[in-house]
């Protein structure tokens, strides 16, 4: 048996390696977040983030139609440039503010939380993006 988990998470570790493109959450979902036609650049660290504290709501399989309205992460990366810029604005806004995720679900749920660490990270890929988008 343990023989069995080791060659599995072997197997996931390759997975994880030979796509870079894509993150893998410990749920096992693999998410897609960059594609040819893709104006931003995700470092795994932000991807992570995004998935384990934001996709949920921001995708087509989200139940808030409001959530999914004011943003959609699969959809942002081949939006119009401008469109692009003010989500990140939006994005960049949300966690200065500590909206999202939204407060009332941080506490029904308290590993949504994001930590000081997530937040910084997040916000410095968002702005990295802006900068690029911009030409800065
Ligand atoms: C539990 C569901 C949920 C999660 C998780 C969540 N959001 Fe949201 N988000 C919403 C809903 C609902 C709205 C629309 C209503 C509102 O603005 O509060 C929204 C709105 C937004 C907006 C638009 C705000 C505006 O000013 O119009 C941004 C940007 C955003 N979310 C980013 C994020 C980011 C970044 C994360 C992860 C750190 C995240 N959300 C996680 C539900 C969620």
């Amino acid at each position: 048996m343990k023989k069995f988990l080791m060659i599995l998470s072997l197997v996931g570790l390759f997975v994880l390696l030979s796509e870079n493109t894509q993150a893998q959450d410990k749920d096992g979902i693999k998410l897609v977040f960059a594609d040819a036609d893709s104006q931003l650049d995700y470092s795994l660290e932000a991807m992570t983030i995004i998935n384990n504290k934001c996709y949920g709501c921001h995708s087509p399989s989200g139940r808030s139609d409001d959530a999914k309205e004011a943003l959609l992460w699969m959809e942002l990366q081949t939006n119009e440039q401008e469109d692009i810029i003010a989500s990140l604005d939006e994005i960049v806004e949300v966690l200065e503010e500590g909206e999202m995720p939204p407060p009332k679900i941080v506490e029904k749920y308290p590993n949504m939380k994001m930590t000081d660490d997530e937040i910084a990270t997040l916000k410095a890929w968002a702005e990295s993006q802006l900068s690029v988008l911009m030409g800065e």
